[in-house]
């Protein structure tokens, strides 16, 4: 059995590569990580008839209800069975950390204490940011919206790199080649019909009742972004993923679309490796589970060639992990695995510098601090870290009315914004999302209402996951930076979006669901003026929140000091060696990494496989 599944199993497993440890290489190629960055990759590497090896630090939850019926997200972000905290600064002012409301404390009894008010002797965690350690990543937990990055998110790696194969026209067809479309009809050409990866949209048929408050809110919005508020019944159900001239200058309403079935399953890279394994092909992909990676190993005879990993086993070995054992300080045995063709690390944009750096690629200074023997000084590994801003203005309905509706889905520009782009997804509804903590979301009653925004283009990048020490099972040091450069401006685009949204939600008061009383960014009556910028401003620098970390080891150009790969995704100054996640991206794509980073996933098989055809192996 290639599938070394639950726990029980893995210890067999693990006996056996422990035992009959392979001295020479057995695999083509080792990929660490499952998530959208490699999971499709070692599923297509193995398709294509490379013998690969996919290790993964946690288990597999793909039947497991939490997991695959997309509308309990909530629950699987929060699920002890696969979160990873890692507990994050948003800047190194730790007074300005300690205004974020949410912010997390060990009271040292086995329990959370969330707030601004600790009890005694409480130790300051930071921010909570919830990563999935499961068969699948975090697209096994999130919310799943399926979105395409801005083109320029795509073209700026062409100008960078010079490979026109990153052209945004050219990355659609990725799209295509995952997709399984299931709400479009048929024959639509930028569409994929009969990939892995299901899409689907909610239905948008409550936009058709006028006599609903929401259509107000929707109505307005309408008039706010330029468009027909007697077409929002047809607007809402424009595609998300659309292909039109000047998409990215398009303000508009969507219907939201997620990588999950018409059917409310949840689809990632857990079923499309799931379903590799199961292909009556016999496809030579070898996935296993509870196996924390935690160096590369390489040959340095010539030019340094990543050989191998070296991995301890078991379950919750990382110190993210709620249930790893605190009382273990000892390092478990390590076992080492090798392969012919090259490793590719796909650990998400904490880990993967993370392991760069252990393994001897990263800047050389903070490397000697832990006495890391140096393989390549790479200055740009665990740097520029960037991610969505993301806010919300929460309403309580006064009356004891629920603002029934669907969900609302808009993109659009601020006044402000910089360029001709929009810079704004936010999405409406009676729910709550401020952002994450253990135990989120708060319920405010059946009255609340909220439009969450996704801040997209941030100008600050300037987040670093630094080494804590050179034990790989310490979580590195995470600083988002936030706004640290050009902040003011992003700043103000938020303070806009929410003015926008303020007046929106205002425009149901006078119904039966209003008035409306509002939480934040304001406190008080919700009325179309909102409380002053500079105490908005204030509101969006200390509580702004994120969830789509990427970029901390960044494609770039071979003259670019901090780039981390070339196009091909291959680690400079290094051979066999690539990343292939969401930390290659050098600008923040879009508004929701998870379907880009698929994409770029495939193309990486693509590219390797391309390679490996011409290189026989020796
Ligand atoms: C709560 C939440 C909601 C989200 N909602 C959305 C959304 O709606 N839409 C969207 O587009 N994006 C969303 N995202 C973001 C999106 O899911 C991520 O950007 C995406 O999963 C990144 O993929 P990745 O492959 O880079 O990393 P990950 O998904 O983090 O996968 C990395 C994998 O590598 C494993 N791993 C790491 N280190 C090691 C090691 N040393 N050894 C072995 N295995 C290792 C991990 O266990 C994990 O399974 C959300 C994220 C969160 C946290
Ligand atoms: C790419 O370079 C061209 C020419 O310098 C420039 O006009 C364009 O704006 C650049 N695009 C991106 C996305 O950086
Ligand atoms: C429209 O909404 C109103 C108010 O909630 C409701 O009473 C009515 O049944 C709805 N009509 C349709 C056709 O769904
Ligand atoms: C290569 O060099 C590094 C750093 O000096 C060392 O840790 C590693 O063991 C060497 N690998 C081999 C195969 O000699």
């Amino acid at each position: 059995m290639r599938y070394r599944l639950l726990s029980a199993l893995v210890l067999s497993a693990v006996t056996r590569l422990a035992e009959g440890a392979p001295a020479a290489a057995s695999y083509d190629y080792i990929v660490v990580g499952s998530g959208p960055g490699g999971g499709p990759l070692a599923a297509e590497l193995a398709r294509a008839g490379y013998s690969t090896l996919l290790l993964e630090a946690g288990g597999d939850e793909g039947d497991n209800p939490t997991y695959a019926d997309i509308q309990n997200f909530n629950e699987a972000a929060n699920d002890e069975a696969t979160r990873w905290d890692f507990w994050v600064k948003h800047s190194d002012d730790p007074a300005r950390e300690l205004k974020f409301e949410h912010t997390t404390w060990d009271t040292g009894d086995g329990t959370f204490y969330v707030g601004l008010d600790p009890p005694e002797g409480a130790k300051h965690l930071g921010i909570q940011y919830p990563r999935a350690a499961v068969l699948g990543g975090c697209a096994m937990h999130n919310a799943a919206v399926c979105a395409l990055p801005a083109d320029d998110d795509w073209n700026i790696i062409v100008n960078k790199t010079g490979d026109t194969s990153w052209s945004a026209d050219n990355m659609r067809k990725y799209l295509k080649k995952i997709e399984r479309n299931e709400y479009l009809a048929a024959g639509n050409p930028d569409r994929g019909y009969d990939g892995w990866l299901a899409t689907t949209v909610g239905d948008a048929s409550w936009a058709q009742n006028s006599s609903l408050p929401a259509l107000k809110i929707l109505k307005t919005l309408a008039s706010l972004t330029g468009q027909d508020p007697n077409d929002v019944a047809n607007l809402v159900n424009s595609d998300l993923l659309e292909n039109v001239p000047n998409v990215d200058e398009k303000q508009s309403f969507y219907n939201m679309a997620t990588h999950s079935d018409s059917k409310g399953k949840r689809n990632s890279p857990n079923n499309y490796i799931r379903a590799t394994l199961a292909d009556p092909a016999n496809y030579p992909l070898t996935v296993q589970l509870h196996t924390l990676v935690t160096r590369v190993l390489f040959d340095n005879s010539t030019k340094p060639r990543a050989i191998g990993v070296e991995v301890i086993t078991g379950p919750s070995l990382y110190r993210a992990d709620p249930k790893h054992d605190r009382e273990a300080s000892d390092l478990p045995p390590t076992t080492q695995i090798f392969a012919k063709r090259e490793i590719i690390i796909s650990g998400g944009a904490f880990n993967s510098p993370q392991l760069l750096k252990l393994s001897g690629i990263g800047p050389a200074a903070e490397l000697a601090k832990f006495n890391i023997p140096l393989i390549k000084d790479l200055p740009g590994v665990g740097e520029n870290l960037g991610d969505n801003y993301e806010g919300s203005l929460l309403a309580i309905g006064q009356s004891e009315y629920p603002v029934e509706s669907g969900l609302i889905t808009l993109l659009f520009r601020t006044p402000n914004a910089p360029d001709n782009r929009r810079n704004i997804y936010t999405w409406c509804g009676a729910f709550s999302f401020e952002g994450f903590w253990p135990g989120f979301p708060t319920w405010h009653g059946p009255t609340q209402y909220t439009c969450a925004m996704v801040h997209m283009q941030p100008k600050s990048q300037a987040g670093t996951v630094l080494l804590r020490s050179s034990d790989p099972r310490d979580t590195p040091d995470i600083n988002f930076n936030f706004f640290k450069r050009n902040g003011d401006q992003d700043l103000s685009e938020l303070v806009e979006a929410g003015k926008l949204l303020r007046k929106a939600i205002a425009s149901a008061s006078d119904t039966f669901v209003g008035p409306f009383e509002e939480k934040h960014p304001c406190k008080g009556p919700l009325g179309t003026e909102g409380c002053g910028d500079e105490v908005e401003k204030e509101y969006y620098k200390t509580q702004a929140y994120s969830h789509h970390a990427t970029s901390t080891c960044a494609i770039g150009g071979e003259k670019e000091e901090m780039a981390v790969v070339d196009s091909k995704f291959r680690v400079y100054g290094v051979e066999g060696l690539r990343v292939v996640d969401a930390s290659v991206f050098p600008v923040v794509p879009g508004a929701f990494p998870s379907c880009p980073t698929m994409m770029i996933s495939v193309k990486a098989a693509e590219d390797i496989i391309e390679e490996a055809k011409k290189t026989p192996v020796v």
